[in-house]
């Protein structure tokens, strides 16, 4: 039976919430925000270890007591200049780091934005479920809603897309370890923005898994707002 890991990069700053701490570590419902997704990934007994990726400077991660996650939260400060590096260096630095992770090429890593702070455990029992022994690996996802329109340099409609088909990709997204390496190895290229895109750079078509609850990432400061709100209500459920 194969094993299922989780990995964090968390080596990116977040220029587009436009505020001096990395959005990482931007206060959420009383935690830095990367913290609600270690905890649902460190909570899961279906998975045995979680690795966050930070940058080689990282002065923040060490501000926090993470001491409740005990041996189950590994540190690698091996981030890179895209999230692709940073998750390729991640899984690389993470089979030497902790040897007795026993990683082997067929077990599964589940790649989750540490901005996702909304995923929950029934969105991942989901995706293991739907994903079972696939050969490929897939990714939470939602069906387009808004009309999408194409701009022009000039923020002028050139034409509007069909979003027939068409998904927003979210994370975690779970692929074998091996094949996930070999994708994104030589591939870390900015517009390489996720894991699936490297696989399908590989001529395969990982599996998109319907995700219906909220999950969307942190990337403008309203989503801040929206986050912390939902929280609350969750809370008091
Ligand atoms: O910038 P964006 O929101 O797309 O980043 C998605 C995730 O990738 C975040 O958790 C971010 O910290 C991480 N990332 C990274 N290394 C980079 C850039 C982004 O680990 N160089």
């Amino acid at each position: 039976m194969p094993n299922y890991f989780a990995l964090i990069p968390a080596a990116g700053y977040g220029a587009r919430m436009d505020h001096q701490l990395p959005k990482q570590y931007l206060p959420l419902a009383g935690k830095p925000m990367i913290y609600h997704a270690i905890h649902t990934l460190c909570r899961s007994t279906a998975i045995s270890r979680v690795f966050v990726v930070l940058s080689t400077e990282d002065p923040e991660w060490r501000k926090y007591d993470w001491s409740q996650f005990n041996d189950k939260l590994t540190v690698l400060y091996h981030g890179g200049a895209t999230r692709a590096e940073s998750v390729c260096n991640g899984l690389a630095a993470a089979s030497t780091i902790c040897p007795d992770c026993l990683i082997s090429d067929e077990d599964w890593i589940l790649v989750h934005d540490a901005a996702r702070p909304l995923f929950t455990q029934n969105q991942l029992r989901q995706l293991i479920d739907e994903i079972g022994d696939d050969p490929v690996g897939g990714l939470l996802a939602v069906p387009v809603a808004d009309t999408l329109k194409r701009g022009d340099r000039d923020a002028r409609v050139a034409q509007t897309e069909s979003r027939e088909n068409l998904w927003q990709a979210q994370t975690p997204q779970m692929f074998r370890y091996r094949m996930l390496l070999n994708a994104l190895s030589g591939n870390t290229h900015a517009n390489v923005t996720d894991d699936a895109s490297a696989i399908e750079a590989l001529g395969l078509h990982p599996k998109l898994v319907h995700n219906r609850d909220f999950n969307f990432k942190v990337t403008y400061p309203q989503d801040l707002e929206l986050a912390e709100l939902i929280m609350q209500k969750r809370n008091h459920q």
